[in-house]
């Protein structure tokens, strides 16, 4: 079966799949044709399925992408731009977390929402690592803090040995504040020789974070993992990568122990207009 077909009793030679397509490996030579695949067209496909989902005639199906795949959009529950504006807004990083478990099904579900995230050239490489129990997360903060103790005799910035410091202390004193006590974790990882490896993972963990908010989730990056995740030997054991493989990100995940009221402020945006 060819990559690309068309239903020429549907289709109305409108034309959009052909202006839509990423890769412009459609063409339709006037308005009488019916658009097709340029030669060897296949090489060039992403596979992003637009031609399939922009058609309004339900006109034209991939072979690796059956129209009974992608269903059609609820516009009736899209949320209006206040909706998402508020949603934006209100999102916060949660650092206090209720020992209450997270279900699989509900964290299956994030992923299986966050995967929709775009990705360069749709290459859609983002892997997920999911730590489900408290315990492992525990392990991964106290390895953090074995890596800054590691680190703090040979870093000259002073900046970086206070705050490592701090953060060493209050480990010492029993507070967490590499993981914050989060009954979950979850890494993105990614081949590190894509075009753009970090903005897709960071785009998908942006993804889940928000989509995590309206399921009554608290989240929050962590940073200093994700720093250590790359450097410190044992973490590189204990995550196990795939070969070429390179961790872009991950977030901490449970349900919020506090509820916010309000909105910060932020900086002005820095804009310059040309
Ligand atoms: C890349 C990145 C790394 C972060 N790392 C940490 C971290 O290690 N620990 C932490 O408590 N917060 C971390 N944060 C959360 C930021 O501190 C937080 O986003 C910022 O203070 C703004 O607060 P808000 O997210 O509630 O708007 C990180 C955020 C980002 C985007």
């Amino acid at each position: 079966m060819s990559l690309f077909s068309i239903d020429q009793k549907k289709c109305k030679r409108d034309g959009i799949c052909a202006a839509e397509c990423p890769a412009q490996i459609i063409v339709q030579a006037d308005k009488k044709s019916f658009p097709s695949l340029l030669p060897h067209g296949e090489e060039f496909c992403i596979n992003c399925g637009h031609c399939v989902a922009v058609c309004p005639h339900d006109a034209i199906t991939l072979s690796t992408m059956p129209l009974a795949a992608c269903p059609p959009i609820e516009r009736n529950i899209l949320p209006n731009a206040d909706a998402l504006k508020q949603l934006l807004l209100a999102r916060r990083s949660i650092r206090q977390y209720k020992k209450t478990p997270v279900s699989n099904k509900l964290l299956t579900e994030l992923i299986d929402t966050a995967r929709y995230a775009p990705t360069g050239s749709n290459k859609q490489q983002v892997s997920w690592m999911v730590f489900q129990k408290p315990e492992d997360v525990h392990k991964l903060a106290a390895q953090v803090i074995d890596f800054m103790k590691m680190m703090l005799p040979v870093t000259t910035d002073e900046a970086t040995v206070r705050r490592f410091q701090r953060i060493v202390n209050a480990w010492d004193n029993g507070r967490d504040r590499i993981m914050r006590g989060a009954p979950h974790l979850i890494v993105v990882h990614s081949p590190s020789d894509l075009s753009f490896p970090a903005a897709d993972c960071a785009i998908a963990l942006t993804y889940l974070e928000l989509y995590a908010s309206t399921k009554g989730l608290g989240t929050c990056w962590a940073g200093y993992f994700t720093a250590a995740a790359g450097l410190h030997e044992p973490l590189i054991q204990v995550l196990n990568l795939p070969a070429g493989h390179q961790c872009f990100g991950a977030v901490m995940l449970g349900y919020p122990q506090y509820r916010y009221h309000r909105i910060p402020t932020r900086n002005e945006p820095l804009i310059t207009w040309r």
